[in-house]
This record gives structure tokens, C-alpha cells and sequence, in this order.
């Protein structure tokens, strides 16, 4: 069948929507019209994986985050002759949590596959979608990303895999801004996997920080039982940057610093303890220790799994004895593949 789509797909989409249309408009309007053929299935169905990230990584609010592996959200996508031609339907959520819409278009992974199917031109086809949720809600390692990453590949792949990762995290991002804010720094490096850069949102321009292969990098994560939504994490950050801030961050040649000189002294109060577990992070040896996202999570990181271990044991101690919070922790490599197809039938 033949259909109208806005690019070719083999070409990554350099061009979004403002943000305040992103929400409502396909985010590619400027971009030429060509005309493809619609991907037929290569499968009849297919299983992906994203995993968490820890966004801004302190300094870099909004455009820099890595993706962490052995935690993550697995999507299953199936042909499905029952869901009308064009549309998906989620058939089943299981895992950490199940307190999530099965509605398309308020869930994450729906709206990323919707988003998908949508810049593939996918109107003979419907699909029906089972997500599996490894992450928490509200703990700041990506959750909402995850769901959507998974989803965004599996439709990609489900359909050979004609889409580029700039598309994708564009598809992402539509989930993103709709349920936590519009931010690209959890949706590219669950799609990327390692650190992604994000250069610039308008147009969106991505840059991958190419981590050496031969070295590792673990992080420590330590989840208190506190849930920190997004909206309002972002919601209690100032929308002004001094003029000081941003000169002596131009002066450093980068971007980073400003960001995190207003970020965390804002949200780490939000977060009983903080102060006190980066504190016995860095006593304890870490390189260094800052909010994961917009918390609860702290994240510490070090080069060895065991010297982790017992800088996990001394920040739940400090959580427990300066914010009288419980937490649990983990010691988890860098993940250096992003989403990816696990299985396909
Ligand atoms: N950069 C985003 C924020 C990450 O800090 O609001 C959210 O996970």
C-alpha cells in the first residue's frame, strides 16, 4: 500500500516543533513531503528492552544522561487482526507497577508506539502492546522513559526497523512531554544507551559521549521509599538563569555548570538526607554523587562493583539517619546499547 509520510525514514527528522505545539502537532510539519511505501510487519511479534538512566548527572539539566544497565522496562508487541488497522491496544501491564492507563494515549509506551507508528505511516496494520515494568514510578531513573524507548523500538522493529535513533527520540519525546515535562535527557540514552549529549532541541541534535569500551563505570543507586513525580520536581526549579550563572558558564566552555548550580541546592532539599548521603558518597570514596533525574534516587560513581558495595552500605545509612528514610541499594554497569530487540517471532 502506498501512503504519504513527511521523510524518508532512513534519514534522521533534524527538526521539531516548539515546545509548547509538541504536545499537539507532529513534530516533522516543515519537513518535505515524500511519498513511501507503508512497512509491511517483518514479525509477528517482537520483545524489546530500554533501560533506566540517570539524567542531568548533576550538571547537565535537560541535555546530558546515560543509561544504566540491568534495570529497565521490557515491551511485547504483537500483529493483532482484532485492534483496528493503524491503532494500538494495551493488553496487559505487569511488574513494579500496575497503577497505569491502558489508555494509548495517557501511557507512556502507548503514546511513544502511537507516536512510532505514526512516522512510519503504519495505516493497514494494528497491534496490540504488553508492557513489563522493571522500574519504579517516581524514583528518578527514567521510568517513564523506559516504557516509551521499549515501546518506540519494538514498533520499529516490529516493522523493519526503518527509523533512525533521532526518530525515535523524537517518538519519545511526545510521550515525555506529555506525562513529565519535555526533556530528552532520560528518552535518548534509554533509546542510545551509554551518555548522550543534547546538543541543541531545535532542531534536536544528539551526540553521543563515547565511553571507552575496554573501561567500565558503575553506579551506586540508592532508592529511598519516597516518590518524587516529575512535574513537580521541575515545577520547583527557577525559570531564570542569573546573568552570573551563565557567564561564568560560558566561561568554563560548556554548558554544564550553571545547571547544576541551580538545580540542586533547589531540589536536594526536597529530598530528606541528600545533603548527608552525597556527603558519606564522597567520604566513602565515590568520584562523585548527585540527585539521579529529578530524585529520590541519589547516584554514586565509581570504577569497581565492590568499592560500590560499601559506598551503597554508608549512603543508606545516611538516609536513614538524616532523612529517617529507608533505601535500598544497587551497583549497576553503564549500559553502553540503549533499547534493543530481544526476542522476535
Ligand atoms: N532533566 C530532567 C529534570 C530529568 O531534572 O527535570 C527528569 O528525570
Amino acid at each position: 500500500m502506498v501512503t504519504i509520510c513527511f521523510q524518508s525514514p532512513s534519514k534522521p527528522i533534524h527538526n521539531i516543533q516548539p515546545k509548547s505545539k509538541l504536545s499537539s502537532q507532529p513534530p516533522y510539519k516543515s519537513q518535505s513531503l515524500v511519498i513511501v511505501t507503508e512497512p509491511e510487519p517483518v514479525f509477528t511479534s517482537v520483545k524489546t528492552f530500554a533501560p533506566a538512566t540517570v539524567a542531568n548527572l548533576g550538571p547537565g539539566f535537560d541535555f546530558l544522561g546515560c543509561a544504566v544497565d540491568g534495570l529497565g522496562d521490557h515491551v511485547t508487541l504483537h500483529v493483532d487482526p482484532t485492534v483496528r488497522n493503524g491503532e494500538i491496544s494495551i493488553s496487559e501491564i505487569t511488574g513494579t507497577t500496575t497503577k497505569l492507563s491502558f489508555d494509548p494515549h495517557r501511557n507512556c509506551a502507548g503514546i511513544a508506539a502511537m507516536a512510532t507508528m505514526k512516522m512510519l505511516g503504519i495505516k493497514s496494520v494494528g497491534v496490540s502492546l504488553a508492557l513489563h515494568k522493571g522500574l519504579p514510578l517516581g524514583s528518578g531513573l527514567g521510568s517513564s522513559a523506559a516504557s516509551a524507548a521499549a515501546a518506540a523500538v519494538a514498533v520499529n522493529e516490529l516493522f523493519g526497523g526503518k527509523l533512525g535513533n533521532d526518530e525515535l527520540v523524537l517518538a519519545g519525546l511526545k510521550s515525555e512531554a506529555k506525562v513529565s515535562g519535555f526533556h530528552a535527557d532520560n528518552i535518548a540514552p534509554a533509546i542510545m544507551g551509554g551518555f548522550v549529549l543534547i546538543r541543541s532541541y531545535e532542531p534536536l541534535d544528539l551526540k553521543p559521549l563515547r565511553f571507552p569500551l575496554e573501561k567500565d563505570l558503575f553506579f551506586v543507586l540508592v532508592s529511598p521509599d519516597f516518590e518524587a513525580p516529575t512535574k513537580k520536581m521541575r515545577a520547583a526549579l527557577a525559570k531564570e538563569i542569573p546573568m552570573a550563572h551563565h557567564v561564568w558558564n560560558s566561561s568554563q566552555a560548556a554548558v554544564l555548570v550553571a545547571a547544576v548550580l541551580e538545580v540542586e541546592p533547589k531540589r536536594a532539599p526536597l529530598i530528606p538526607g541528600m545533603e548527608a548521603v552525597k556527603r558519606a558518597a564522597l567520604e566513602a570514596g565515590a568520584f562523585g554523587c548527585t540527585i539521579s533525574g529529578v530524585g529520590p534516587t541519589a547516584v554514586a560513581v565509581i570504577d569497581t562493583a565492590e568499592k560500590g558495595f560499601e559506598i551503597g552500605e554508608k549512603m543508606v545509612e545516611a538516609f536513614l539517619k538524616v532523612g529517617n528514610l529507608k533505601s535500598i541499594a544497587s551497583v549497576k554497569k553503564l549500559d553502553k546499547i540503549g533499547a534493543r530487540l530481544i526476542k522476535s517471532m
